[in-house]
Parts: C-alpha cells; structure tokens; sequence
C-alpha cells in the first residue's frame, strides 16, 4: 500500500466531453476552443476535449484544441476499441509533438455486475482481457494513458481491484473511478478510494483520480471524500454541468479546497479569479443559465439582502464571508474606454482582455464601440467582452443583420421591418407579430424559410446594470434533433434578439450543409 504523500491535486476538466454530451449543451468547434482557451488560461491540468471517435466534429474539436492549448494536457476519450484508440491517439497528435501541454489517451469498459451482464454482455475474465489489451494498445501511442473503470462506484471490490492491477500494469499513468450514476455517498465513496489504496499491489505507480455525477446533488462531497481517501486528480466540470444532474462543479472542489486548508490542506493550479469569467463564457455559449443560489457561481452567491447580514458585513466582512468576491473573479466590472478613446487604445485593451482581431473585424468592433458609446455613458471590461464576443460569432457568416425597424406598443400590432444581407445580397421583409420579438423572428423566416426549425429558448441578460446595459440574448434553435445555440449583444435587446436568432440560424445551416473546420477555426478569438 502507497498513498500519494505529494498534495498537489490534478484538475481534470471534462466540460467539453462529459458536459458537452448533456442535451442542449454541445458546442461547436469556434465554440469549444474559446471555452479551451479559458480553461488553459485558467490552469486546468488536463482538457478532456472530445470523443473522437463518436464524430468527425468530435475528432476536430480535439485535434484543433490539441494545436492550441499552450499548457494544460488534450486528453481524447475512447472506448476499449482499437478504432476509438487510433482516433483519440490521430487526434491529440499535434499535442504530443512537444510545443503544447501534452496529450493523453483515456479508455474506459465498465466494470459493474449490471454493466457488464446486460450492457456489454461479457463476462468479467473478458472485461479484464479488454482492460489489458486496450491500455496496452493505448501506450503505442503515448506515455500518458488514463483508464476508467466505468461504474466504478458499483463495482465489486475484488473485481475492480484486479481490473486495476491489471490496468496499472498493462502501463495506465491514471487509474479513474468513476461514479457513473451518481449513487455513492461520500463516506462509501471514500472507502472505496482507501480500499484500493490498501489492497492494489501497484497502486503507487499511477494517479488515482474521481469522476462524480451528481444524480443525488453529491457529486462535489464525494470527490472530496476521493481525495481525503487519496485521490490527486478530480474529474469536474464548469458550472458542473453534465450527463442528467451533470457533473462535480469544478468551481466548487478548487475553491472548497482553498476555503478549507485547515481540513484539505492540497494545492492545484487553479487561478481562482478566472473562475467567473469561465462560468460566464460556459453560459453564453451554451445558453443554460446558471441557477441564482448556486455557489461559487450564481448571481447570488455574494449578495447579502437581509439587514442583519448587511450589518455584520458593514462590521467585519468575515461574519458572512468566507470567501470573497474577488477570490473568484467578480470585481465590480471596471470602467475601460469611454467615448473619447481612439483605435489603439481600443485594440490594446481588447489585447488585456484576451483578443486579438484581424484587421477588418477590428474595424467593425470599434465602429460597434463607438456606436455604443455615443448611447451608453460608461463602457466596461464586461460591455467590450460582449461586444467583441458578438463580432466574433457573426463575423464572416452567411446571413448577416443589417437594419431593424420596430413598432411596438400597447396599440399594436407589432411590426418588425427587417434588412438583412444574404450571400451579399440585401433582403427586407415588413411582418407583424405578437410582440416585437415574434415579429422579429417571423421577419428573418420569410426571408430565410426553415419551417423544420423550432425555437426551443429564448433568453435574455444584461452585461452590466443600469437601463442602458448592453442586453445578451441566447436563441436556442432544433432542427430533425439537432439543437445550436446563437448569441446576440447590443444596447438594444430588440437588435440582440434578431442577432441572436442569426447567429443561431447560421449554425443550423452550417450542421445541415456539414461540419466545415476551416470557416470555424478562422472566426476564433485566441
Ligand atoms: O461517468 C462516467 O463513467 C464517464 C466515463 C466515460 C469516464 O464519463
Ligand atoms: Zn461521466
């Protein structure tokens, strides 16, 4: 028996796989490296960037954040499949070439009675034939092979010892345990961690790591309880979304564990105050709106509404802060550029921020600023990142917003007089509508007809206060099971909403005409 003395816990990011694969979740490829970019910017040791095998978009995604990402490792997800194999290891390619992080194969077979008897429908002794062969295949490719024992949490501990050992020993650097249907409680799920530390005889040659689904709102305590047990990577996600009730919420394990040193005295990577800006990124894409009390995250996650905490908070900020604001990145959004600034000043912010546009969307984003400008007093860091993420997603797309006329009211009816530019040519339609965003909607469906498409949510958030933020809409269209979010922002939400529906259509056409990486990659902030 060895226990991992060395405190320094690996956080293991799969929300572009496992969060990905949850409904209404899944990115595209521009979508996915902006995400890897903050993740790597972040400190995440390790992105799970796809499942290469499952999609040719899959497999893109992957090698393209494989070509990107300056530090963390590009980890490729595979069954115990030659075929998965090959395409995780053509995939992480470009990482394992030196310049970048590194790269990593993780193959997984269940494990459980129920999984094996009536999912794989093998036998165990076969289970373990597999384990052996398909880490042994994986390590042709690369050094850092991760192995999963999938359902772990309800596997029997003699098999799932064996299946370990075996693992380690066919030359697996990880070994992970997961908790695939969110059943364990911490305590079981602690011991099984110890369990494996005290009976595998090689358990010292790999990393033991967590994977945790939160079906009974458990996931963060159990991972916890993993690593009290021994555990030094955590498998997580941002906003902890995943598969059903999602996954371990990343923000919660790192900044439980800086909260806590007297009791989790570990360390990892993490820059804690990119955590917000991460959050937020997840949501804009995604368009799944992160619930108001959740912690580290919500809106509300620093508010003290009621007196006697606003008092105590007046006194000494401890008596109901025990972390702050700051510690996760939410500052009061800070004042940048203001109607008077000029072109170098504005890129050389947008540089700070994390931008670098060419010349031509450079163009447009400043004309987009001072517009903005000449109607909002005061522009913050939070207005341009809106501004610039919107140039961005509709920079170069095939139909493209150009004017919008609306008459609204309590005297209706609502009007939407709509122009457009479709493959360089200049549309308008003039619809009315139950209210200006229906008329809106209905507008860009006469001049673009896609009567299979149905709008599956709408949402709207302002980038700062005041009445006149910048809104932030998100369109979520389905189309024959495929779904693609689009987002929209400017001073009018009426002009947000009618960007957002574009940007959303614009995706759809691109999934019905097939993936193209080239278009997709152009069109990506760094
Ligand atoms: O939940 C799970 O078991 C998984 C594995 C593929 C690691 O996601
Ligand atoms: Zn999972």
């Amino acid at each position: 028996m060895s226990r991992h003395n060395d405190n320094r816990i690996i956080i293991f990011d799969t929300t572009l796989r496992d969060g990905e694969q949850s409904p209404g979740c899944s990115m595209n490829l521009e979508e996915k490296l902006r995400m890897a970019y903050v993740l790597d910017q972040m400190g995440v040791d390790v992105i799970e960037a796809g499942f290469p095998v499952a999609s040719p978009g899959d497999f893109e995604a992957v090698t393209e954040i494989a070509k990107t990402v300056k530090n963390a490792t590009v980890c490729g997800l595979s069954r115990a499949k030659k075929a998965d194999i090959e395409a995780s290891a053509d995939a992480i390619k470009p990482a394992l070439k030196g310049s970048t992080g590194g790269g990593r194969i993780h193959t997984f077979i269940s494990t459980s009675p129920l999984h094996m008897k009536y999912k794989l429908q093998m036998p165990p002794e076969d289970v373990l034939e597999a384990v052996r062969e398909s880490v042994t295949f994986a390590r042709k490719f690369t050094g850092d092979v991760e192995w999963s024992a999938e359902d772990g949490s309800r596997t029997e501990d003699d098999f799932l010892c064996r299946c370990v050992e075996a693992a380690i020993e066919a030359g697996a650097t990880t070994i992970n345990i997961p908790d695939t249907v969110g059943y364990a409680v911490p305590e079981e799920f602690g011991a099984k961690i110890a369990m494996l530390f005290e009976r595998v005889p090689n358990i010292d040659k790999a990393i033991i790591s967590t994977h945790c689904h939160n079906d009974l709102g458990l996931a963060v305590a159990n991972s916890l309880a993993g690593v009290q047990a021994g555990a030094r990577q955590v498998e997580c996600t941002i906003n902890g979304i995943g598969e059903r009730a999602g996954n371990a919420a990343l923000e919660e394990i790192v900044m439980a564990m800086r909260t806590r040193p007297d009791l989790m005295p570990y360390e990892n990577n993490i820059n804690t105050t990119m955590i917000t800006k991460a959050s937020r990124t997840l949501s804009t894409i995604t368009g799944f709106a992160v619930q108001p009390n959740k912690a580290i995250v919500g809106a509300n996650a620093f508010a003290h509404e009621s007196g006697i905490h606003q008092d105590g908070m007046l006194k000494h900020k401890q008596t109901y802060e025990i972390m702050t604001p700051e510690s996760v990145g939410l500052n009061e959004s800070s004042l940048v550029l203001g109607k008077h600034s000029g072109r170098h000043a504005f890129r050389k912010k947008l540089e700070e921020l994390g931008f670098e546009l060419g010349d031509n969307a450079l163009q447009e984003a400043f004309a987009r600023f001072k517009r903005l400008a000449d109607s909002k007093k005061e522009i913050f860091e939070d207005d341009l990142i809106a501004l610039v993420e919107d140039e961005v997603a509709h920079g170069n797309e095939a139909i493209q917003f150009v004017s919008l006329h609306i008459v609204a009211g309590s005297e209706g009816p609502q009007t939407a007089e709509l122009t457009l530019r479709v493959n360089g040519e200049k549309e308008t339609a003039k619809v009315e509508g139950n209210g200006p965003v229906d008329a809106i909607f209905k507008a860009v469906r006469a001049i673009v007809p896609h009567p299979d498409a149905r709008l599956q949510l709408y949402q709207v958030h302002a980038v700062t206060g005041g009445t006149d933020a910048q809104a932030e809409v998100t369109v979520r269209l389905e189309e024959n099971g495929k779904t693609v979010n689009g987002q929209g922002a400017d001073a009018d939400t009426l002009v947000a909403s009618a960007r957002a529906y574009l940007h959303a259509l614009n995706k759809l056409l691109r999934k019905r005409e097939g993936f193209n990486p080239q278009t997709a990659s152009e069109a990506v902030a760094p």
